[in-house]
């Protein structure tokens, strides 16, 4: 029996889905781990765990380098809450653009008043909060996955002009663009003609501080910034300087720090929400049916779909014995592994190697049963990381 462990609050559905599968939520020596933000440490990674599935997009708080070595596979669930941050990401937009924040904080103040005067003050003092509309004003996405041709689909709605940047857009991103999306060649392109910018780009070493003063000189003066990506994306020392010269009218982030939190005590051109993106009942769910989904799958099946370390691999079931094989991708291993199952006198009825940078799995279904000699005979070969039978 599989033992699973969560961290983070994962949806009751997606833990039903293991649940109802004969898995078992137990802490200890789990074989799978589900969480969302939680940070992974390396030592929750012993020699039980086989996967971890992360029910969101983000996965910079997993190490993913040491669970690779170890031949864990990481999931995540990419798609399953695009619509909640795309939502939040429209919201910030007529947040940053209309003085609902303001206004509703003065309508508030009006409690004391008396009924008579209430409507009166309103009409009197409702011009400090007028804003703008945002049809016919141009959004820049950076990152068309699938937040960002989400968002382009409901902008082009309402009525924007959308200008794309993503170098490494994939095919189904490309389907999913409304075809007035304009391309950027360059990011310089999109920033000086942008009214909104949003980023929806992964947080990693290449992209940590993408804004920053280097790429902020470019901006078109009065750009309203969003970020409900990862914080990091972004150096807020930075923004706020920009905000100060008016390069930027507003920011708003889901990833606040103490300074973001000291400027809007003093001003009200940052809107700071506690990371909330992927904050609805709807993506929750989604989240943890597809991470528990994928969880059973591979545990279960050795079926990879939607991995961040490991190729994709499918095989359908030929035989009851299937062997899941984590190696490196090396010459001479799958010879070896062939060599050692025919030394047993068994029938191979069909098998699969798929491999990813440095790391390749096999999924080989065997007429009969594995004896323990031969599993430690295939875990001595060089090169195997782990095996098991399923
Ligand atoms: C993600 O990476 O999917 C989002 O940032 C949501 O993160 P959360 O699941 O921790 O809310």
């Amino acid at each position: 029996m599989f033992k699973f462990k969560v961290y983070n609050s994962i949806a009751e559905e997606g833990i039903k889905e293991l649940l109802d599968n004969g898995f078992q939520k137990n802490d200890d020596e789990p074989n799978a781990i589900l969480l969302r933000s939680h940070k992974l440490d390396c030592k929750d990674m012993d020699n039980n765990l086989k996967c971890i599935a992360r029910a969101g997009t983000g996965t910079n708080n997993i190490p993913v380098e040491e669970a690779t070595k170890k031949g864990i596979v990481i999931f995540n669930t990419p798609g399953a809450n695009s619509n909640a941050v795309k939502e939040l990401v429209l919201c910030g937009m007529l947040l940053a653009s209309r003085g609902i924040i303001e206004g509703s904080l003065f309508t508030k103040s009006l409690a004391s008043s008396s009924s008579t005067s209430i409507n009166d003050m309103m009409e009197k003092q409702k011009k400090q909060y007028k804003g703008n509309e945002l049809k016919g004003k141009t959004l820049g996405i950076i990152g068309l996955g699938s937040v960002g041709s989400l968002l382009a689909q409901a902008a082009e709605v309402l009525g924007m002009k959308i200008i794309g940047y993503d170098p490494y857009i994939s095919v189904d991103g490309a389907w999913m663009l409304p075809k007035e999306v304009e391309k950027a060649d360059d990011i310089k392109y999109l920033l000086q003609n942008s009214d909104y910018v949003s980023l929806h780009i992964p947080l990693n070493k290449d992209t940590k501080h993408f804004i920053s003063k280097e790429t902020l000189k470019f901006f078109k003066k009065g750009i309203k910034l969003i970020n409900l990506s990862r914080g990091d994306i972004v150096n807020n020392l930075d923004v706020i300087n920009a905000l100060n010269n008016q390069i930027l009218s507003k920011f708003i982030t889901d990833f606040p720090t103490k300074e973001l939190i000291e400027r809007v005590s003093k001003k009200n051109d940052v809107i700071l929400l506690p990371h909330l993106g992927a904050s609805t009942k709807e993506a929750e769910i989604n989240c943890a049916i597809t991470a528990a989904q994928q969880t059973k799958n591979f545990l279960l099946n050795g079926v990879i779909v939607n991995s961040v370390n490991f190729p994709k691999i499918k095989l359908g079931r030929t035989t009851e014995f299937r062997l899941v094989i984590i190696h490196k991708d090396e010459p001479g291993v799958i010879g070896n592994i062939a060599q050692a199952i025919a030394s047993e006198n068994l029938n191979i009825k069909d098998m699969i190697n798929k491999s990813r940078n440095e790391i390749a799995i096999t999924l080989i279904d065997l007429e009969d049963n594995v004896s323990q000699y031969l599993m430690d005979k295939i875990n001595n070969i060089e090169n195997i990381i782990n095996s098991r039978v399923c």
